[in-house]
């Protein structure tokens, strides 16, 4: 080190230099522009101060000052990995999910394991509850199972999470402790909160300290429901059981662990991937009806009880198996969305108040941690289906609707409405106890949309009627599509028939269209 001279590092110039080489494709700006130094910023003179002109300087100090987005509020620190989940046998019987549909389908999928409380850099081996979260980019779109390694939780209802949330995380006035539940504000909202006592006693338990991510059990927790293609409804509780078992350490192992390695979990899951031993997870389902739900002790809307396996055994329906770590950390498993609210048609929510909360809650702060609503545009997140909408433009829009259409009803190319949608997006269930009557059509009081129109059309003097027809007259001749014209004047029919003559006259129709079908009888009651 001694002999040691700056020369040494000297190009021929004498400057400092870090020669660039032929071996790697040339370095360019964001913008594409080639960049010929990007160690040196640009100067005056030798010692003269940097020029504000030198672009390469700004872009690159710019892009750096935004690279942070917030973490997540809860379930800050996670590790995410691809993989595929399949199919065991057919369940038409019980759901009209695609993917569950054909024995040995293969569906893609993302996993996100995660602690709750700690943030972005806290230690693995907290005791905590670990997320378990599961997107299945199916062909009917993508299901996020947004669950926990626990099968219960700590509250019946959406209203007290925050409040959950703030008590476990650090005091809010000294800012610790990180990632920890032993402390008062935890303890004090829990010797509150009776409904928490049986997930207290899961996170006291071993399994709130996981050998490895590859070990650990992963459950839906709320009760869903399976809808078949006939509308017959079941009650559904997931379980993922890993095929390796499970492991737990002991509190002190966790604490060496900790100072040791904070990374241990995502160590381990990248390394098994790596290595070609690929974690692997049986998924279960509890089936069960109303008939059970009336004669069980508890409610099965209740978040904080399970539903016991020897009462209602888990059948085993398929195997998600991670087989490829991300390409890089952020774009996937920071930027993952995932969303209770996120089903596909043969799924359906239950009235369960805390997953109700849930599936308001996850797009509102996608909205602000991914910068905008075009989170689905990101590749983690945008399904692997065909996508049709008319959802447009926010920040980052990269898939805007191609072509003039962007509104339904259109005549140019409309979207029909398919008639399997989602349960939840249109359903009309037979079954009230179920727990819903959820309808999405408008009542008959609603349609009667033309005695108003005309009233207001017959209480207008004859010069303001002129100027009415004039304005349609004029307003319609600039439609170049005559079909639309012609709808037009088939609802002003059932408005008055004179302005529908007038207009179609002045449009030059040969002929009047019939009045629209949509008129309907005014009320009589
Ligand atoms: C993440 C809210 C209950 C599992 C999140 C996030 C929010 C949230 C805001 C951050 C999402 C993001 O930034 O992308 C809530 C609310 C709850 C609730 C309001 C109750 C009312 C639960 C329950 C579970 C759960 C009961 C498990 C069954 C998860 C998981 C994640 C998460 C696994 C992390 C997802 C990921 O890996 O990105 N939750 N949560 N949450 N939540 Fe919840």
């Amino acid at each position: 080190a001694d002999s040691f001279s700056y020369s040494d590092n000297k190009g021929k110039g004498g400057e400092l230099h870090q020669p660039a080489s032929d071996k790697y494709p040339t370095m360019t700006t964001a913008q594409g522009c080639p960049v010929s130094d990007d160690q040196n910023s640009l100067k005056a003179g030798e010692r003269d101060p940097t020029l504000m002109e030198d672009h390469v300087l700004r872009e690159k100090l710019f892009h750096f000052d935004h690279e942070r987005i917030p973490e997540r509020v809860v379930h800050a620190r996670g590790y995410g990995a691809h993989g595929y989940f399949e199919t065991y046998e057919s369940l038409s019987e019980l759901t009209s999910a695609d993917l569950f549909q054909r024995k040995g389908e293969k569906t893609p999928v993302f996993a996100r394991f995660s602690t709750v409380a700690g943030n972005k850099g806290s230690a693995d081996l907290a005791r905590d509850v670990r997320g378990f979260a599961v997107k299945f980019y199916t062909k009917e779109g993508n299901w996020d199972l947004v669950g926990n390694n626990i099968p219960v939780f700590f509250i019946q209802d959406a209203m007290k999470f925050p409040d959950l949330i703030h008590a476990a995380k650090a005091e809010p006035d000294r800012g610790f402790p990180q990632a920890q539940t032993a402390h008062d504000n935890f303890w004090d909202f829990i010797s509150l909160t009776p409904e928490s006592m049986h997930m207290v006693m899961w996170t006291m338990s071993d399994r709130a300290i996981p050998r490895s991510l590859r070990f650990m059990q992963g459950f839906g927790v709320h009760t869903f429901k399976l809808v078949n293609a006939d509308g017959k409804q079941h009650f559904v509780k997931f379980h993922w059981k890993p095929k390796g078992g499970m492991q737990s350490v002991v509190w002190n192992e966790a604490l060496k662990l900790n100072g040791a390695d904070p990374d241990f979990h995502r160590r381990d899951l990248w390394q098994a991937i790596e290595r070609g031993d690929y974690p692997e997870w049986e998924l279960g389902v509890q089936i069960f009806d109303q008939s059970f739900a009336e004669r069980f002790n508890f409610d099965v809307f209740d978040p904080t009880k399970l539903i016991p396996e020897e009462q209602i055994p888990v059948k085993i329906i398929g195997r998600m198996v991670l087989d490829r770590v991300v390409d890089n950390f952020f774009a996937e498993t920071e930027q993952v969305a995932f969303c209770t609210q996120n089903i596909v048609p043969g799924l359906d929510f239950t009235p369960d108040p805390l997953l109700q909360g849930r599936n308001f809650s996850y797009l509102d702060t996608q909205l602000k941690r991914l910068g905008g609503p075009n989170f689905t545009h990101i590749p983690v997140n945008a399904p692997k289906c065909p996508v049709r909408h008319f959802q447009q433009d926010g920040h980052m829009a990269m898939r805007n609707p191609k072509g003039r259409v962007n509104y339904e009803p259109n005549s140019w190319d409309g979207g029909e409405h398919n008639p399997r949608a989602c349960p939840a997006h249109g359903f009309v269930s037979s079954s009230q106890a179920m727990g819903d009557s959820k309808l999405r059509y408008r009542s008959p009081t609603f349609a009667d949309h033309y005695s108003q129109a005309r009233q207001f059309y017959i209480s207008q003097t004859a010069v303001e009627q002129e100027h009415m027809q004039n304005a349609l007259i004029f307003e319609l001749s600039k439609v170049e599509n005559l079909p639309i014209r012609q709808r037009l004047v088939s609802h002003l029919l059932n408005i008055d028939k004179t302005l529908a003559e007038q207009v179609a006259n002045g449009l030059g129709f040969r002929s009047m269209p019939d009045a629209a079908e949509a008129a309907m009888p005014p009320r009589q009651d």
